[in-house]
């Protein structure tokens, strides 16, 4: 247990306000089939929120390098500079092409932690694998066969491996691993997009059907969702995947990941190395899905639903919030 103080707890509410306003900007693009305007809205209302709040904050990840993002860039200075010291990682819009055809699961997504707090990943895919809390320490390990961890974790439940669910990507370069699921009589939820949501719903099998979250998505994806399991508990490794890159892109990503602090882009992270000491995490649903409700317009009013959690303490919050007035605070597009 780390002895620093932790995060000062009015962080829960302000995280949450970030979520929300991102989550209410990027609901107006729902369905329109414009993924970059959705984003582009929940970045500048994310951006707009951060800027009121009272802390030094660091974006560690977020919309990419300074050179490609004009906002919410990595190494990105926010907050009113009058709090305290803490790392930012962003995913404003998490799942953009959910949101663009109305689709379920769009989330906003936010975590913060004490400096030097979250894994500074940079923007390249990571192998995943998690499970919720309530196991053994160690009973699944991303170096072992698909099959090999269902078991397990099937002996540890108490059931039968055909009552295991596994969560995934739906994606060509999980082939492998799909066969390899499928021939352990393992059920497979095949998802679209949104593996922040994927291994969240792990923490809760009993509501979401979901066991076991594995395979590859996007690294900052994997720090937000392990930040997220560091507050609800559960278990998670990450381990950055070049070899899911082209081998001309592969030389300036390991430089990247060089530059952000990681020697060694072959290195297993647990998820206290992903996320440790007091991490505050924030989702707002965008388009309602199994997670979180999407936004609700209704007139003059917007309806959202958030979850906000600490792991200092445990503390798991879903806040329902009505906007008034939101013509002049959001307005339509
Ligand atoms: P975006 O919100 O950037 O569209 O990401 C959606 C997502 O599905 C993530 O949840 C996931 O980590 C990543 O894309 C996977 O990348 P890919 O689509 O290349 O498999």
């Amino acid at each position: 247990m780390s002895s620093r103080p932790g995060l000062e707890r009015v962080l829960v509410l302000e995280v949450a306000r970030v979520t929300e306003a991102a989550a209410i900007a990027a609901a107006r693009w729902r369905g329109r089939g414009d993924k970059e305007m959705a984003d582009k809205a929940a970045v500048d209302a994310m951006r707009r929120e951060l800027g009121r709040v009272h802390m030094k904050g660091r974006v560690v990840i977020g919309e990419g390098e300074m050179d490609e993002a004009p906002m919410l860039f990595i190494g990105e200075e926010l907050g009113l500079q009058d709090g305290p010291e803490v790392d930012i990682a962003v995913d404003p819009l998490e799942g953009t092409t959910l949101c663009a055809e109305a689709e379920p699961n769009s989330l906003a997504v936010i975590a913060i932690a004490e400096r030097g707090g979250l894994l500074n990943a940079p923007d390249m895919y990571m192998n995943k694998i998690a499970i919720g809390p309530g196991y053994p320490e160690g009973i699944v390990d991303i170096d072992a066969s698909p099959g090999d961890n269902i078991r397990a974790l099937a002996k540890a439940k108490g059931v039968a491996v055909g009552e295991i669910t596994v969560c995934m990507l739906g994606r060509p370069r999980h082939k492998q691993i799909i066969e390899a699921v499928r021939a352990t009589g393992a059920s497979l939820r095949l998802i679209r997009d949104g593996d922040v949501a994927g291994v969240i719903w792990t923490t809760d099998p009993g509501e979401t059907g979901i066991d076991m979250y594995l395979g590859s998505g996007g690294a900052p994806e994997g720090v937000l969702a392990a930040a997220a399991l560091r507050c609800i508990g559960g278990q998670m490794q990450g381990r950055l995947a070049p070899e899911l890159h082209s081998e001309k892109e592969r030389p300036e990503l390991i430089a990247r990941a060089k530059k952000m602090g990681i020697p060694d882009i072959r290195r297993k992270y647990t998820l206290n190395e992903m996320a440790s000491d007091d991490v505050i995490f924030s989702a707002t649903g965008v388009t309602g899905g199994s997670l979180l409700d999407g936004v609700h317009f209704r007139g003059e009013f917007a309806e959202t639903e958030t979850v906000v959690m600490r792991a200092k303490t445990g503390t798991v919050r879903r806040i329902k919030t009505t906007f008034r007035d939101i013509g002049t605070k959001f307005a339509p597009v």
